[in-house]
């Protein structure tokens, strides 16, 4: 059983991660931290919140930052809706946050365990990278860091960057340059998991609570996608962090040296990902190359299916 901390901005496919990572006997959920991303801090909580208590999550859930650590806030409402999560109705909201702030929940957890814990992160890097400041003694108590960020190809907000890397590159900096094991899936791979209708359909059929949240949340993220990117099947990003823990055969990775570019030019937020070992740097991360795709749906939906029936 892999011990970890989601740090997430739901966030469509954020939400899908923590439905994988919730009941799922290979990965034991320590907490969820949130930080802004898809939606201000105050909405991203929300969303967190909410997805926990409907799908019986009981895990603590902490609020982090409102802001990355030198950009202003950039949120992504085009696809993820005004609410951060358009296309549910979640009940009325009982379930209480965590009264640390992310950055002091991750350093906590991470001296008081004995055991060393993976770091998921979902959305943008910041609250990683104010814990590994505030307390570099953590650096010790964390076997890995799995990340949703970056692309070796094109980006998604700009030509060269992609969402979670450009929302904070100064974090990322700050990660990729820790020496811990860094594990990037980026959109390399993550474009090639489409979550087409007839997956939709598929998913549809488990017909629980989980299933339920799923097929309404796709339903918004598919169009969204569809009218951003003009794909017919929404990329869903996040969930492969989730994914690959529950099997590490899912992702191909290639040991390289990622440096973010901090330029402020037209590239700000760049992974440069060096997988032909041009500048013969160190190698500080593992940058996906591929993935098992029928696997991945298969894991999601026997994921899916461990959530209580209506
Ligand atoms: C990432 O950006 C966000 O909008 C998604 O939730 C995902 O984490 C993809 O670039
Ligand atoms: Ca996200």
């Amino acid at each position: 059983m892999e011990k970890i901390i989601l740090d997430c901005d739901p966030g469509h496919d954020d939400a899908v991660a923590i439905m994988l990572a919730g009941k799922n006997e290979s990965i034991n959920l320590l907490g969820i931290t949130v930080s802004s991303g898809n939606q201000s801090i105050e909405k991203t909580t929300l969303n967190a919140l909410n997805i926990c208590q409907y799908l019986d999550i009981d895990v603590p859930v902490a609020k982090g930052c409102s802001h990355p650590i030198i950009r202003e806030v950039e949120v992504c409402e085009a696809i993820h809706g005004e609410s951060g999560l358009d296309g549910f109705e979640f009940p009325c909201l009982k379930k209480e946050l965590d009264s640390r702030h992310a950055v002091q929940f991750i350093i906590d957890t991470l001296l008081n365990e004995k055991d060393k814990v993976t770091i998921v992160v979902t959305g943008p890097l910041t609250n990683l990278a104010m814990a590994l400041r505030l307390e570099p003694k953590i650096i010790e108590k964390i076997k890995r860091v799995v990340l949703m960020g970056g692309s070796y190809q094109m980006g998604n907000v700009t030509p060269a960057s992609e969402f979670n890397v450009l929302c904070d590159p100064e974090a990322a900096h700050i990660v990729l340059s820790s020496n811990l094991a860094i594990y990037m899936i980026t959109l390399d791979v993550t474009r090639k998991v489409l979550c087409y209708d007839k997956i939709v359909e598929r998913m549809k059929k488990i017909n629980n609570k989980a299933s339920d949240l799923f097929v309404a949340l796709m339903k918004v993220f598919n169009e969204n996608q569809h009218k951003v990117f003009g794909y017919l099947g929404a990329p869903l990003h996040d969930p492969v962090t989730i994914a690959l823990i529950i099997d590490e055969s899912l992702v191909q990775f290639k040991h390289t040296n990622t440096e973010i570019d901090l330029s402020h030019g037209s590239s700000y937020g760049r992974t440069n990902s060096d997988l032909f070992d041009y500048l013969k740097k160190e190698k500080n991360s593992y940058v996906s190359v591929d993935i098992d795709v029928e696997r991945f749906w298969d894991i999601v939906e026997t994921s899916l299916k461990k959530y209580e029936v209506k």
